[in-house]
């Protein structure tokens, strides 16, 4: 049947639209064994989505030439934060043109380059977490992760600047949590007092210090580690540097892409540790005996595995007939990598709900088989910079502080806006690790 779609569930929209923000664990998991590893769902306002999970056709998805499929569109309502020229928004040519201007900032030098700043910042903040006590980690890992970018991505030093933009940033990232607000035309009516005239006034504002920022570092020539630094000194291909407003669009761009999405894994990682007793006494073993960080790094695949934050990667909209997996998909289609399922697919993972950081020591991540971080030329260019800031995160926390779980069982999946976080924000409850157990950061 031409332009027919594999089946999925056949409910109203507006109930699959429920299911998928309200529930997006459980919708998912039961589309999935009603359905199988690929299926479509229909949201909405929005095209069909049809669901991969097997990783020969998310390989075809993910090198799927450029004209083909385009993510970038459907990216669109991101535009009144990260801006026209933001690498997320573009496609084709557009799209590859921004990211080898950006790629050279996020390669492993730099981000090693990086590791101090992020040391310190991590190490200052944890000290000023409460002990004896449940609190929430998730606001503050969002507070730790926003300085992080601050700092060693917009190239900030502490003061009046980056206490202004702290501050602005801080109130635009909540209206992205808020979609309706986002919206000009529910706005109208309300005399400039509504939220969309709150949103550009700080918008403005949080411009004014970017543009005063960026005008004076391309004027100092100075020699810094930072993702501006590296942007400043990238070249279009005719030899013309980054724009003012591409700069600024990126920066707002990596703010809005790797803030929440950092903080919410982190939360996840917490979530699981305090849970796992055996999982933190063989990290403590590894910093104990200097034995570089392979327990580390598998602790966090493993918690991008069980948790990714995004349950899926972009949703790829079909501009051209595509076969994939022998289906020809029609245009105006989107064709959506599903990392949850994938994750959680026992012919990949056995025993996929444990959280079990040792498959990776056995196995490393597989390109199609493990995807937290997308694929192909759209993979998140964050990837390296998120792992190295988690790892750093784990060991300040770990190296002074024992954690327990608030209260029994584990917690329940919350939606915050894409991303998804532990409902009760990873509530913990830390006490001071015994002197001789410590461990260095
Ligand atoms: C644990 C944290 C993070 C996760 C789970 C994550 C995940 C993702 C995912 C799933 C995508 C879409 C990839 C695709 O569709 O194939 C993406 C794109 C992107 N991410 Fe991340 N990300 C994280 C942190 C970061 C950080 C820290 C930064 C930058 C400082 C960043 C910058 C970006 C950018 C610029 C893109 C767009 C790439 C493009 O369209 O070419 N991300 N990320």
């Amino acid at each position: 049947m031409p332009g027919a779609l594999p089946p999925g569930p056949r409910q109203p929209s507006w109930v699959q639209t429920l299911g998928w923000w309200a529930r997006p664990i459980a919708f998912l998991e039961r589309c999935r064994s009603r359905y199988g590893k690929r299926f479509t769902i229909r949201l909405l306002a929005a095209p069909p989505f049809v669901m991969l999970s097997d990783p020969e056709q998310i390989k075809e998805l993910f090198k799927a030439p450029p004209e083909v499929l385009h993510p970038g569109e459907g990216a669109r309502i991101l535009e009144p934060v990260v801006g026209r020229n933001s690498i997320l928004l573009l496609d084709e040519a557009a799209h590859i043109e921004q990211r080898k201007l950006m790629l050279p900032a996020f390669h492993g030098e730099s981000m090693e380059r990086l590791s101090d700043l992020m040391r310190e910042v991590a190490e200052r903040e944890v000290a000023a977490w409460p002990r004896g006590e449940p609190i929430q980690l998730h606001p503050r890992l969002q507070a730790l992760t926003l300085e992080v970018i601050l700092r060693a991505v917009f190239g900030l030093d502490p003061g009046r600047r980056l206490d202004g933009l702290r501050d602005r940033l801080t109130a635009i990232l909540e209206f992205g949590a808020r979609p309706a607000s986002m919206i000009p035309a529910l706005q109208q009516g309300l005399g400039g007092r509504g939220p969309w005239a709150r949103f550009v006034r700080l918008r403005e504002e949080a411009d004014a210090l970017l543009f005063e920022l960026i005008d004076e570092r391309r004027g100092d020539g100075g020699d810094r580690d930072d993702v501006l630094a590296m942007l400043l000194a990238a070249h279009h291909e005719d030899g013309s540097p980054m724009s003012p407003s591409e700069l600024r669009d990126e920066l707002m761009t990596l703010l809005v892409a790797g803030h929440e999405t950092t903080a919410s894994e982190l939360a996840w990682a917490f979530e699981r540790l305090a849970r796992s007793p055996e999982v933190v006494d063989r990290l403590l073993e590894e910093v104990e005996a200097d034995d570089g960080d392979a327990y580390l790094t598998a602790t966090v695949q493993e918690t991008l595995r069980r948790r990714p934050v995004l349950p899926n990667a972009a949703p790829r909209l079909v501009k051209e007939p595509a076969e994939i997996g022998g289906w020809t998909y029609p245009p105006d289609v989107c064709l959506v990598a599903n990392a949850y399922l994938l994750h959680h697919d026992p012919e990949i993972y056995p025993d996929p709900y444990a959280f079990r950081p040792e498959r990776f020591l056995e196995d490393p991540p597989g390109t199609y088989t493990w995807i937290p971080f997308g694929g192909g030329r759209r993979r998140c260019l964050g990837a390296s910079f998120a792992t190295l800031e988690m790892k750093i995160v784990l060991r300040a926390v770990l190296a002074v502080n024992e954690l327990r779980p608030d209260r029994g069982g584990l917690e329940l999946t919350r939606r915050r806006n894409i991303t998804l976080s532990p409902g009760r924000g990873a509530s913990t409850v830390l006490r001071r690790r015994p002197v001789a157990a410590a461990v260095g950061g």
